[in-house]
């Protein structure tokens, strides 16, 4: 339902307030700043030793925001219920819920034992479907049209090697998420899904690879050229926790610099371009 917001300030968010998972560093600390300078309060949740989230909560009262800070595993999803309650009464409502908390490991399929499948898992599915069942039942009972934003990742789309827990986290991700939609749908509560491509953020930095030869090689493959800054990101997570994407839901955004949407390795390949127009090369300089 339109709220009559004109312009920008249809991504106003003065008034209400988001939950971030995650919050601590890399994307989790761009979307709770990029929500605050929008005007949201931050509820900010990470890991109980998660050093950054003090910074993240520091940003986000530097521009004039509340944020309240929470050490909670998110894995261990018998907790959520009761955390989420504790939250409700410390904060208030819930307006936007942001599911970012993720995690990876670098194993070929042969390599993942049955420990390391779960531990992917319990953060990236699990959590995210019990988190979002509670706050959401908050939502209802508070009478809040509220927003749920997963981030997934383009490997929820496209698998990639050595990632088959966290390829098929992200993919179970965004059905579950597809579903909260159109179950929330009557009481005004959106979910969409947010899903980045290469970022640069600390989740890979303890993968065992030659990660220079990679970036480069990867890079190539980027039609926009270069890897994403988590700022890059929060244009389209705004979009879907403010009036302007009241009428999305069910839906993913996916924002990756263009990568999805090249096949192959072709303009790599190709000669110089010519047109009518200019004569310099414009295949991209990489
Ligand atoms: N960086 C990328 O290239 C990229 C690409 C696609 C999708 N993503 C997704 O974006 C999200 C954020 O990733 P990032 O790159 O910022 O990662 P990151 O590792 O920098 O940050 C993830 C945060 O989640 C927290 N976290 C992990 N497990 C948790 C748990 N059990 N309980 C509470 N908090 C927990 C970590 O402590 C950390 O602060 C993830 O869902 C990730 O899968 C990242």
């Amino acid at each position: 339902m339109s709220t009559g917001a004109r312009g920008v300030d249809r991504f106003d968010l003065t008034g209400r307030t988001a939950l971030v998972t995650g919050a601590a560093r890399g994307l989790g600390r761009a979307f709770a700043v990029g929500l605050a300078e929008a005007g949201a309060d931050l509820v900010l949740v990470d890991l109980p030793d998660a050093e950054g989230i003090a910074t993240t909560a520091a940003a986000v009262e530097k521009l004039g925001r509340r944020a309240w800070t929470y050490g909670q595993d998110l894995s261990r999803t018998e907790e959520l219920a009761g955390f989420t309650d504790t939250v409700r009464a410390e904060c208030g409502p819930l307006h936007i819920l942001v599911n970012n908390a993720g995690t990876a490991a670098l194993e070929r399929v042969g390599e993942i034992t049955p420990a390391s499948w779960a531990a992917v898992m319990r953060v990236n599915v699990d959590a995210v479907f019990f988190l979002t069942q509670r706050v959401t039942e908050h939502m209802v009972a508070d009478g809040v049209r509220g927003r749920v934003i997963t981030i997934t990742s383009k490997n929820a789309l496209v698998a990639e090697a050595g990632l088959a827990h966290y390829n098929a986290s992200k993919a179970a991700a965004q059905l579950l998420t597809e579903t909260y939609a159109v179950e929330l749908a009557p009481h005004g509560i959106t979910a969409n899904t947010l899903a980045p491509g290469m970022v640069e953020t600390p989740i890979d930095g303890e993968f065992p690879f030659d990660r220079e030869a990679f970036e480069a090689a990867y890079r190539e493959r980027i039609p926009l050229g270069h890897y994403a800054q988590p700022d890059d990101c929060v244009g389209a997570l705004l979009l879907l926790a403010s009036d302007a994407g009241a009428y999305i839901t069910g839906a993913r955004i996916v924002v990756d610099g263009g990568v999805l949407a090249d096949q192959m390795p072709r303009m790599r390949f190709m000669p110089p371009y010519r047109n009518s127009l200019t004569s310099h090369d414009m295949s991209h300089d990489t």
